[in-house]
C-alpha cells in the first residue's frame, strides 16, 4: 500500500541568519488533517522553524529541504508559498496605522466571513480599528489568530497564540483554531497546522495529534502532545526523555 504524501515535509533542514546556525538537521512530518505542537525552551529555533516554511527574509536554508505537498518550496519567495497557502499568525505581529481589520478584510476578499469570525473572538467592537495600533496584548493575538483564519490557509503555522492570553480568550482561540482546523479549506482539502505554545493551555481545546520538542536548533523529541507537555512541566527541558 502507499503511504499519503505528508502535507508538510521538512526534510533534514539547516537554517542560518547570516552566519549564525539556528536549526540543524530538523526533520518531521505533518499529515493532512493534523496539527502537530512545538515546544522549546526560549531561543531553541521554533519560531525560526516557522519562519523558515513561511520563508521570511532574514532566515535562510543551509541545506536540506522543505515541500508542501510533496512539491519543494526552497526556492520560492515569501508571496509564492502564501499563494500555495501557507499562512502565518506571528508571535510580535507590527501595528499598520491607516489599516482598519474592515479594510484588511477586504482586501483579502474575506469581508463576508469577518463579523461572525469576529464574534467568535470577541473583536467585534475593533473592526473600524488599525491593525494592532493601541491594542492590548491579548487583543493582538486574538485579531492574529483571526486573520489567519480569514486568510484561509492550507497549512496553518501558529506562533505563540495564547501567550499572555487570559484563560476565556485562550478557550476562543483555541476553539476557533479547532473549528478552522476541522473545516476544509476553499479546495475543499484538509488542512495541516504546526502550533508553538510555552504554556500548553491550547492543548485543552485543539485536537493536536504529535508534539516535537525543539533544543538548541535541534529536534530532539517526538511523541503524544499532553505526555511531552506534561513532562516539561515536571521536569523542565534539561531532564530527556526516555525514547
Ligand atoms: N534576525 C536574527 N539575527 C540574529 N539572531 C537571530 C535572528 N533571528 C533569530 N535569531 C536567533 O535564533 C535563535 C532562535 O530564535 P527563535 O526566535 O527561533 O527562538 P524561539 O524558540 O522561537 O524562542 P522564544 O520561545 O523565545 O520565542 C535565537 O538565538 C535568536 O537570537
Ligand atoms: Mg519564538
Amino acid at each position: 500500500m502507499t503511504k499519503a504524501t505528508p502535507l508538510l515535509e521538512v526534510r533534514d533542514l539547516c537554517v542560518a541568519v547570516g552566519d549564525k546556525p539556528v536549526l540543524n538537521s530538523i526533520s518531521l512530518k505533518v499529515a493532512p488533517g493534523e496539527l502537530h505542537v512545538l515546544l522549546g525552551p526560549n531561543g531553541s529555533g521554533k519560531s525560526s522553524l516557522l519562519a523558515a516554511i513561511m520563508g521570511l527574509p532574514p532566515w535562510r536554508i543551509t541545506s536540506g529541504t522543505i515541500l508542501l505537498d510533496g512539491t519543494p518550496i526552497d526556492e520560492m519567495s515569501l508571496f509564492e508559498r502564501a499563494q500555495l497557502g501557507i499562512g502565518m499568525a506571528f508571535q510580535r505581529p507590527p501595528s499598520l496605522e491607516g489599516v482598519s481589520l474592515n479594510s484588511f478584510a477586504k482586501s483579502i476578499d474575506a469581508h463576508s466571513d469577518l463579523d461572525q469570525a469576529a464574534e467568535r473572538l470577541n473583536l467585534t467592537a475593533f473592526l473600524q480599528r488599525d491593525l494592532n495600533v493601541g491594542f492590548s496584548g491579548g487583543e493582538i493575538k486574538r485579531w492574529e489568530v483571526l486573520k489567519l483564519i480569514l486568510q484561509d490557509p492550507h497549512l496553518a503555522l501558529f506562533d505563540e497564540p495564547e501567550s499572555g492570553v487570559d484563560l476565556e480568550h485562550v478557550k476562543a482561540i483555541g476553539t476557533a483554531i479547532q473549528q478552522f482546523m476541522a473545516r476544509p479549506d476553499k479546495t475543499g482539502r484538509q488542512r495541516a497546522g504546526l502550533v508553538i505554545t510555552h504554556t500548553g493551555l491550547i492543548l485543552a481545546h485543539v485536537d493536536a495529534s504529535h508534539a516535537h520538542i525543539l533544543q538548541s536548533g535541534e529536534l530532539v523529541h517526538s511523541g503524544p502532545p499532553t505526555e511531552l507537555f506534561q513532562h516539561v512541566q515536571s521536569h523542565g527541558y534539561s531532564v530527556p526523555l526516555a525514547s
